[in-house]
C-alpha cells in the first residue's frame, strides 16, 4: 500500500477509536509511519506515492493496533518533546505534560535571582521520572547543581538515559523517599510535580489509568499525601528564604496553600496553566 493511502486510511480509524480530530489523527498516523520508515517528515513527502514493503506494512499495523487500543502515542514512539528537548520515555515514567513546561521559566527567573552570588547553588527535582523538569533546567543553567530524586528504580534507568543523551554533567541522581536523604538547610530551590490523584478517583482518563504507571499518579485518599510529605520535608531541607515550587491537581490549590501556611511558608503565589486552572504554587521558606 502507498504511504498516502495508509495515512488516509488510518486517520479515520484513529479518530473514531481515540476520539480525536482528523487533523490530530493525521499527525499521529504520520508519526507512526515515520517510526516505521526511520525517517523525518520532509523525506516522507519527497515520494508519498512510494509503497511500503510487506515488512513495513506489518510493523505499521502493529503500531496502529496499539494506538487503537488507547496506548499513548508517546509510549509507542518512545519519546516525548518537552520544553526544548526530546525525552526518552517508556511505561515506567509519566509522559511529560505540556502544562508542566509552564513552570520552567518561573523557576529560571527565581533561580537566577538567588544563584548569581552563590557558587554553591543547589536545586532539587523531587520525583524526576523521565527527568523532564530537572534536566531541562540543568541544560539551561549549566552552573546550577541539579539533584534529581526518584524512588522508582525502573524510572531511574530512563532518567539516566536522558542525562546521557543530553550530555549533562551538572546533574546527580539520588534514589530516595522524597527528600529524606538530604541534609538540613542544604537546598536553594525544590521543584516537584508529584503524584496527586486520589487513589479511587473516578475522574481519571481511561488512557492515563490503563497505560501510565500508578506510582506516578496516585497519592492516597485525597491525592495530597505526597504533597504533604514534600512540604513537611522541604521545611527542613530548604535554606532560609529558599523556594518551593509545587504542581497540583485541578481542585487542590486551596488545600496546598493551607498546608504551606501551616508549615510557615511565606509569599505564596498561585500560577495558572493553559486552561486557567490553579496548577502551581511558589512559596518561600521563612
Ligand atoms: C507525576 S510523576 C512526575 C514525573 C516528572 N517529574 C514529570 O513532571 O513528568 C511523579 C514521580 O514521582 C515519583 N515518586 C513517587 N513517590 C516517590 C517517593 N516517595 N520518592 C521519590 N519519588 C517518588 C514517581 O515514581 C514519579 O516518577
Amino acid at each position: 500500500m502507498k504511504i498516502s493511502e495508509i495515512l488516509n486510511k488510518s486517520v479515520s480509524q484513529i479518530s473514531n477509536n481515540i476520539g480525536i480530530s482528523d487533523s490530530a489523527s493525521y499527525i499521529e498516523a504520520e508519526h507512526l509511519i515515520l517510526k516505521v520508515l526511520k525517517t523525518n517528515r520532509s523525506s516522507l513527502y519527497i515520494d508519498p506515492e512510494r509503497s511500503l514493503t510487506i515488512k513495513e506494512e506489518k510493523y505499521f499495523s502493529i503500531l496502529l493496533k496499539k494506538r487503537l487500543k488507547g496506548k499513548p502515542l508517546a509510549q509507542i514512539l518512545g519519546y516525548q518533546d518537552f520544553y526544548d528537548d526530546k525525552f526518552l520515555i517508556n511505561d515506567d515514567v509519566l509522559i511529560p505534560r505540556s502544562e508542566t513546561e509552564l513552570i520552567l521559566p518561573e523557576i529560571i527567573k527565581y533561580g537566577d535571582s538567588i544563584s548569581s552570588n552563590n557558587s554553591n547553588f543547589k536545586i532539587v527535582d523531587a520525583g524526576s521520572g523521565s527527568g523532564c523538569i530537572g534536566l531541562s533546567l540543568a541544560k539551561k543553567r549549566l552552573k546550577w547543581d541539579v539533584i534529581c530524586i526518584e524512588n522508582c528504580f525502573k524510572a531511574i534507568k530512563i532518567l539516566n538515559l536522558n542525562i546521557k543523551n543530553l550530555k549533562l554533567e551538572n546533574v546527580s541522581v539520588l534514589q530516595s523517599d522524597w527528600l529524606s536523604s538530604l541534609r538540613d538547610e542544604s537546598i536553594d530551590i525544590i521543584i516537584s510535580n508529584p503524584p496527586y490523584i486520589e487513589t479511587d478517583s473516578q475522574e481519571i482518563d481511561d488512557n492515563v489509568k490503563n497505560f501510565e504507571p500508578s506510582h506516578a499518579l496516585y497519592a492516597g485518599k485525597n491525592g495530597l499525601k505526597s504533597i504533604l510529605k514534600i512540604i513537611q520535608q522541604s521545611r527542613r531541607v530548604l535554606k532560609k528564604n529558599g523556594y518551593l515550587f509545587l504542581e497540583n491537581g485541578f481542585n487542590q490549590s486551596k488545600q496546598v496553600t493551607q498546608i504551606l501556611c501551616k508549615y510557615n511558608f511565606k509569599d505564596i503565589n498561585v500560577l495558572l496553566d493553559y486552561n486557567n486552572i490553579q496548577r502551581f504554587t511558589v512559596s518561600q521558606r521563612y
